[in-house]
């Protein structure tokens, strides 16, 4: 079976994955390649409706493991419905947030044990990146550049600076944590700037 590349972008709030993952895909496509850009929670009928459950209202509407089973459910159902049938075909899929995302704030930020997460992402969903940008920006100006933006979508920038700090500490840490999949990319300076660091990278 052909089977294409599985590209991850991660980070905190702010830290431009968003822009860097369209201009990725913009790059790869360029080239000819089949590619598939797409965002977690979300990226399935199914799977917005539970980001749209997620990423609005108070900041305590949800708890730890409410949040980590939605996020799990919305990624299992993105992952058999676009992500594994895009990759069979070939293609190359870039993936704004996936479960390094649910290992930083439910994990770090909410306090689940990281070994926990891993044994509910190896059950439920079973597939792994090849490769994992891993944005590292100052969580404060992070916060800024998101506060900035004015989006409905806030209910994880409400949860506190401390919440925000161990996030950041997660994605500190992890490119070093596992080396052969997850690579350190300075989001400080222009979009520019850091396109050319994720090409450098890649
Ligand atoms: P976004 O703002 O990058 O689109 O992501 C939506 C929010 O969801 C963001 O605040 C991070 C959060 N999130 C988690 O808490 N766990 C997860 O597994 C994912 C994918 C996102």
């Amino acid at each position: 079976m052909p089977r294409g590349r599985f590209i991850t972008l991660e980070g905190g709030e702010g830290s431009g994955k968003s822009t860097q993952a369209r201009l990725l895909a913009d790059a790869i496509g360029a080239r000819g390649h089949d590619v598939v850009l797409t965002r977690e929670p979300g990226g399935t009928a199914g799977a917005e409706a539970i980001r749209s459950l997620l990423v609005t209202g108070s900041a305590d509407r949800w708890t730890a493991w409410s949040e980590a089973l939605l996020m799990t459910a919305a990624r299992v159902d993105h992952v058999e419905r676009i992500i594994r049938p895009a990759l069979a075909r070939g293609a190359m899929v870039i993936c704004d947030r996936y479960v390094d995302s649910t290992r930083a704030y439910q994990g770090a930020g909410h306090g689940l044990s990281d070994a926990a997460l891993l044994r509910l992402h190896e059950d439920a969903v079973g597939l792994w990146p090849d490769l994992t940008l891993v944005f590292q920006l100052d969580e404060t100006e992070g916060l800024a550049r998101a506060a900035a933006r004015g989006d409905a979508e806030a209910r994880f920038e409400r949860l506190g600076s401390d919440f925000h700090a161990r996030i950041a500490g997660f994605f500190a840490a992890l490119p070093a944590n596992d080396p052969a999949r997850c690579r350190a990319i300075n989001a400080a300076g222009s979009v520019q700037d850091v396109a050319a660091r994720i090409m450098a990278a890649l």
